[in-house]
């Protein structure tokens, strides 16, 4: 009996290996094919674009309305600030953005965040780093050139002026100087 208990465990912590495995797999699979998908650069700059749908991810829906979004669907993570940066000022929704680029944010009471923006161009402040005094001064900095928006902001997620065709005064897109 004993001997036929462990090997009952046995099998069950392997399978239980097995299916973490899979797991694993299937993420990473997820994350480097099918989130992503290579397009001509007609279609998106960068020659990338987000085919992810709403798969969890810092690349997820580039140039979308990330707070407005996690807000109505009550899912993904609650940002203060969050956007991304383009080459184009009328780049398409999805499109891969720029690398690299640093956003800062100065609030009403002089604190400042400088947020990098990752592979897709997405950058985003958690909540947990806030809070932010509104309205802040948003400006972007690549490679040591920095261009600052004129005009104050109380509304945290930039895509909803920043769009392809530009919003509320906006010129389109948020891009690197
Ligand atoms: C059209 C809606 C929509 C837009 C736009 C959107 N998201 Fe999401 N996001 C979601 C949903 C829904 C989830 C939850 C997915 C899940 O739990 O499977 C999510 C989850 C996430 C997560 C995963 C958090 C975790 O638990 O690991 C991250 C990170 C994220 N979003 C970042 C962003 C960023 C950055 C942007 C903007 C550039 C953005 N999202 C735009 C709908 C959206
Ligand atoms: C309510 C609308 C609105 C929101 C939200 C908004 N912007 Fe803007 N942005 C504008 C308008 C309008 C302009 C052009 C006039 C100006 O510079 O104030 C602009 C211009 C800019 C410029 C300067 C472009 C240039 O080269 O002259 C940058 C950089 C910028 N915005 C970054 C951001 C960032 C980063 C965010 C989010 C953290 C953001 N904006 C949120 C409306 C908005």
């Amino acid at each position: 009996m004993p001997s036929l208990l462990r090997s009952v465990s046995l099998s069950s912590s392997l399978l239980l290996l097995a299916s973490a495995c899979v797991i694993e797999e299937h993420d990473e699979e997820g994350e480097d094919g099918p989130l992503v998908a290579e397009v001509s650069s007609e279609q998106c700059n960068a020659g990338l674009r987000w085919v992810g749908g709403d798969e969890e991810s810092t690349r997820m829906h580039p140039g979308g309305d990330c707070i407005g979004c996690h807000a109505s669907r009550g899912e993904g993570p609650r940002y203060l600030v969050a956007g991304t940066v383009f080459e184009m000022l009328d780049e398409p929704d999805d499109c891969f953005g720029l690398e690299g680029v640093t956003v800062e944010i100065t609030d009403a009471e002089g604190r400042t965040w400088s947020l990098p923006t990752n592979d897709a161009g997405n950058f985003f402040l958690a909540a947990q780093d806030g809070p932010v005094a509104m309205p802040y001064r948003a400006a972007v900095v690549a490679e040591g050139v920095r261009a600052e928006m004129a005009t104050p902001q109380s509304t945290g997620s930039c895509a909803t002026c920043h769009t392809a065709t530009g919003a509320q005064g906006a010129p389109g897109r948020i891009i690197a100087p």
